[in-house]
C-alpha cells in the first residue's frame, strides 16, 4: 500500500499513543454508585466521587461505594451529559474496549459518532468513568440520570428513588415529563436525554480516542 507521505505521517501520532478506534454499541444507565474509575490504581487520579449529599469527597478513592452497605461514595451529579451545541455533547460512560483493560481506558476520552436512530451524525465525547461485567466489547454505557439503574442501585439510598430506580430497571424512564419530579441536580441531565439526545434508544456508534476536553476534566478531576 502506498500512502501519500502526509497521510502516512498523519496516522503516526495516533499509533504512537496507542489510541483506539472502531465501531460499537451504546446503552444508558445511572445507578448513583461510585464508578469503578473512582478507585486508585486505575492509571491516573481516581475520578471524583461525591458523598450522599453530592458534596465532593476529599478521599473518594478510598471510600466505599454507596452500592455497598455502609459505603458513602456516589456518582457526582455533575458527571451528567450536557449539550455543547446542537451537534456535539459531552459526558461520561462505562466502557469496555476490545483489546484494552480498565487501567488503559479509565479517564480516557472517546469521541462517539452516532450511526443510527434520531441522533445519527451527531457526536458526543465521553470520558470513561466506569466499566461493567455485563458490557460487551466496544460498548459505551452512557451515564444519564433516569437511564435505568441496571444491576446495581444506589439511587434509592441516595435520592429516595423507587426500589428499582426511576422507571424500568433497564432503560429507565420513558418521557421527559418524568424528569420534572427528579432531584433538582439531576433534572438537566435527565432532560438532556429527551432534548439533545432526542430520546434515542441505544444508538450504534463509531468511536475514536481523543484528548479529553478541559471542560470534562475540570468536572471529573482526572485525565490521561
Ligand atoms: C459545536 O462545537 C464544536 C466545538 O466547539 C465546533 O467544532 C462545532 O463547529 C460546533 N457546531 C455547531 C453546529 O455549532
Amino acid at each position: 500500500m502506498h500512502l501519500p507521505l502526509t497521510a502516512a505521517l498523519a496516522v503516526l501520532p495516533a499509533l504512537a499513543l496507542g489510541q483506539v478506534s472502531g465501531s460499537g454499541k451504546t446503552t444508558r444507565y445511572w445507578d448513583c454508585c461510585k464508578p469503578s474509575c473512582g478507585w486508585p490504581g486505575k492509571g491516573g487520579n481516581p475520578i471524583r466521587t461525591c458523598d450522599r449529599n453530592d458534596n465532593i469527597l476529599n478521599d473518594g478513592g478510598n471510600t466505599r461505594s454507596g452500592c455497598d452497605s455502609g459505603g458513602n461514595a456516589y456518582m457526582c451529579s455533575n458527571q451528567s451529559p450536557w449539550a455543547v451545541n446542537d451537534s456535539l455533547a459531552y459526558g461520561w460512560a462505562a466502557v469496555n474496549i476490545a483489546g484494552s483493560t480498565e487501567s488503559q481506558w479509565c479517564c480516557a476520552c472517546y469521541e462517539l459518532t452516532f450511526t443510527s436512530g434520531p441522533v445519527q451524525g451527531k457526536r458526543m465525547i465521553v470520558q470513561a468513568s466506569n466499566t461493567g461485567g455485563d458490557l460487551g466489547n466496544n460498548h459505551f454505557d452512557i451515564a444519564m440520570p433516569g437511564g435505568g439503574v441496571g444491576i446495581f442501585n444506589a439511587c434509592t439510598n441516595q435520592y429516595g428513588a423507587p426500589p428499582n430506580g426511576w422507571g424500568d430497571r433497564y432503560g429507565g424512564i420513558h418521557s421527559k415529563s418524568e424528569c420534572a419530579s427528579f432531584p433538582e441536580k439531576l433534572k438537566a441531565g435527565c432532560n438532556w436525554r429527551f432534548d439533545w439526545f432526542q430520546g434515542a434508544d441505544n444508538p450504534d456508534v463509531t468511536f475514536r480516542q481523543v484528548t479529553c476536553p478541559a471542560e470534562i476534566t475540570a468536572k471529573s478531576g482526572c485525565g490521561r
